[in-house]
């Protein structure tokens, strides 16, 4: 099947030459085409370039993006979609003035999602995280990660990861799944934090590892989750399982889980609302994605995590919704990159290179995804007619998607 995309008032992230993640200064510039074309041979991008110069006579189907943006699809590379019912009461305490550490230690928080999601079937799961997941593609999502962590028991874990590939394979769509089984300490660990770490080091990792579930581990190091030791553990174990480290660092104290992850070679480090010299010195020189989660920061009115200060040091930076009942219950990426921009004053040009190659590159995917590319895979949003990209990001809360591509064909 051939699909030709024609009059393309801008076409977004064009790069030539793949590139894998783009950092420091380079994130200001976002390659575009003026008035161009893309044609599409099945699931992926064939060619693209100028109308002025396109030799492509036909195609099985044709789409006039006169007026239109085109750019790839947001990847989602930090996301928990996977999850049972909701906490919106929570939502409502935290208004009424109860904290979020308040909530956690009341036995909400992380602990109450996992009451909830023991207690659904696994199809029940399935098809409440299906709805999600074809919600946020209808929003321009062209790749997601999705972890587990509100599991918290052997079988609930890999519960969650089935559910997490049983979604992959249904959407023939690209999911990357990661354990998270050391989100938080389950009541009957209470006082034996140590037994939690061996059950999910002993019980939980060796399974995961034999029915292939996950790609990458992550824990909550946090004050009140887990310690560096706890995290340190758990990223030794990993290794002899070849999961790879994407790791919870910072959101709300900095104590050094940045340093250790780049230690563990970690693919990501993820929140980084709190980030100090350290932090960015240990980044400095490592292949490790720093990914910040500002409809997180929103939702939860936390600090945004500096990316002034992680880019104007060289780094890169990537952005993900962060998707979960708790911290963030919305997968919108277009929120995100508005927010990015005003929140934490990323240009429009940084915040889309942020939430495409870089997130494509926070979860092993950009050799095929997050940039229009040729052989990479033919998943694009077409705006509604707009002036230009930065209308994206500017008019927040506006649907600008008129279409979204995912496998070439129109979802
Ligand atoms: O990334 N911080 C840890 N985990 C999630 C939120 C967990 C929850 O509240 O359910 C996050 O924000
Ligand atoms: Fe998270």
């Amino acid at each position: 099947m051939t699909t030709l995309l024609i009059n393309i008032k801008q076409l977004v992230q064009v790069r030539e030459t793949n590139v894998s993640k783009i950092s420091g200064a380079d994130m200001k510039q976002l390659p575009i085409l003026e008035n161009a074309y893309v044609y599409l041979v099945d699931d992926k991008i064939s060619s693209f370039g100028l109308m002025a110069s396109i030799e492509i006579a036909s195609a099985d189907t044709i789409i006039d993006c006169t007026d239109k943006v085109v750019l790839p699809t947001w990847c989602d590379s930090h996301t928990h979609l996977v999850y049972a019912g909701n906490r919106a009461q929570e939502f409502v305490d935290r208004i009424n003035g109860l904290s979020y550490e308040e909530i956690s230690n009341r036995g909400g928080g992380i602990l109450n999602s996992a009451k909830k999601l023991q207690e659904t079937s696994e199809d029940a799961l399935f098809e409440q995280s299906a709805k999600r997941l074809e919600n946020v593609m209808r929003m321009g999502t062209g790749a997601i990660e999705i972890k587990s962590g509100y599991g918290l028991t052997t079988a609930a874990e890999l519960k969650m990861l089935r559910v997490a590939k049983r979604l992959k394979e249904a959407y023939n769509f690209p999911v990357k799944t990661t354990f998270l089984g050391a989100h938080a300490v389950p009541a009957n660990f209470k006082r034996n934090q140590e037994g939690y770490m061996d059950l999910v080091i002993n019980e939980m990792l060796p399974k995961i590892a034999e029915e292939n579930l996950a790609e990458y581990v992550d824990i909550f190091c946090e004050k009140g989750y887990f310690t560096l030791e706890d995290t340190e553990r758990l990223l030794q174990a990993a290794q002899q399982y070849k999961l790879v480290p994407k790791i919870h660092v910072n959101q709300f104290n900095a104590f050094g889980g940045v340093a250790l992850g780049v230690k563990y070679n970690a693919l990501s480090v993820d929140h980084l609302e709190e980030l100090n010299d350290e932090d960015i010195t240990a980044l400095q020189g490592s292949k490790t994605m720093p990914v910040a989660l500002p409809s997180c920061s929103y939702f939860l009115s936390i600090p945004y995590t500096p990316a002034r200060k992680i880019i104007d040091a060289g780094l890169p930076i990537a952005l993900a919704s962060d998707y979960n009942p708790g911290s963030t219950p919305s997968g919108n990426m277009n929120f995100v990159v508005s927010t990015a921009c005003i929140k934490m004053k990323m240009t429009p040009e940084e915040a889309i290179n942020a939430a495409t190659i870089n997130g494509a590159y926070a979860m092993g995917l950009s050799e095929t995804h997050g940039s229009i590319t040729k052989g990479k895979a033919a998943n694009l949003i077409i705006t509604k007619e707009i002036e230009s990209f930065h209308v994206l990001p500017y008019a927040f809360g506006d649907n600008c998607i008129d279409k979204v591509l995912i496998n070439g064909k129109v979802i």
